[in-house]
């Protein structure tokens, strides 16, 4: 099998924090590494630290213990080359759809062709909303297009935070497709961050579980078969999506 360079290291890390008269640790001592072109899920119970882990690696919160290390680099601070799609999916409400989707590639003066524009916008199957603002879409559209323009920034990472919560599962799946086909593409790596046990397996190939309170990581997954178009109605597709809910049926 082909393997990648290493495109990322989160070592020993730790995150408390720290309040007037109490302190509180979210994550201990995790450690994981992803490959250039190559995917990770992140799952676990809310409050066990997902999004602290994506806005670390993103170098907008530091860690209390522990390094990030992104290529060659210690992370300290925002980096071009990582792109963070959040929660709240941050659109100006003031801004047409069209400018939204690029902004971030106008900011940092990244071309974009028609070509490339239409490709993303088709793959998440947002062509026909240009002319409206983010208080005309429904939650899903607003993600959408927040996920389209950070895909214009070309990062080597993309950082995603519950990309498709919110959005009917047969929409769902094809929007997951809609980034499968983007990834294969354009072979950035991604960490998404998810509820849904099913999307963990289509999309990530590895799958990392964590716990509240606990240390380190509960359990990591392998999964290789995930990124292909094919994946949802293959038998490792469904035995692995069986591991999965039973790991995390199973913690505390
Ligand atoms: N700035 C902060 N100050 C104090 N506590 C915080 C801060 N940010 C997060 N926390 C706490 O850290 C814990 C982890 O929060 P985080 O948002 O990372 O959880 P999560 O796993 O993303 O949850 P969810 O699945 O609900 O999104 C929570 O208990 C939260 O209250
Ligand atoms: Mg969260």
């Amino acid at each position: 099998m082909e393997t990648f360079p290493e495109l990322l290291r989160v070592a020993e890390v730790q995150k408390t924090f720290f309040d007037a008269n109490e302190s509180k640790t979210v994550l201990n001592r995790v450690n994981f590494t992803l490959s250039m072109s190559d995917s990770l899920a992140v799952v676990g119970p809310s409050g066990c630290g997902k999004t602290t882990l994506l806005l670390m690696i993103a170098g907008l919160l530091p860690a209390t213990r522990g390094a990030i290390l992104f290529g060659c680099e210690v992370v300290e601070g925002p980096n071009r080359k990582i792109a963070l799609v959040l929660q709240h999916y941050g659109l100006f409400p003031w801004k047409t759809v069209a400018a939204n989707i690029m902004l971030g590639a106008k900011l940092q003066k990244i071309r974009v062709s028609d070509a490339e524009l239409m490709d993303v916008k088709k793959a998440l199957n947002i062509e026909d909303i240009d002319h409206l603002y983010p208080d005309q879409l429904s939650g899903g559209q607003r993600q959408r297009v927040a996920l389209a323009r950070a895909i214009l920034l070309r990062p080597s990472l993309l950082l995603l935070d519950e990309p498709f919560a919110a959005i009917d599962t047969i929409t769902r799946e094809r929007l997951q497709n809609g980034l499968v086909t983007v990834f294969n593409e354009r072979r950035f790596s991604f960490i998404i961050v998810t509820h849904n046990i099913e999307e963990a397996v289509f999309l990530g190939r590895r799958i990392i579980v964590l716990e509240n309170g606990a240390e380190g990581i509960r359990t990591v997954l392998n999964n290789p078969g995930a990124g292909d178009l094919g994946y949802r109605n293959s038998p490792e597709f469904f035995k692995l999506t069986l591991a999965l809910r039973n790991i995390l049926e199973n913690l505390t």
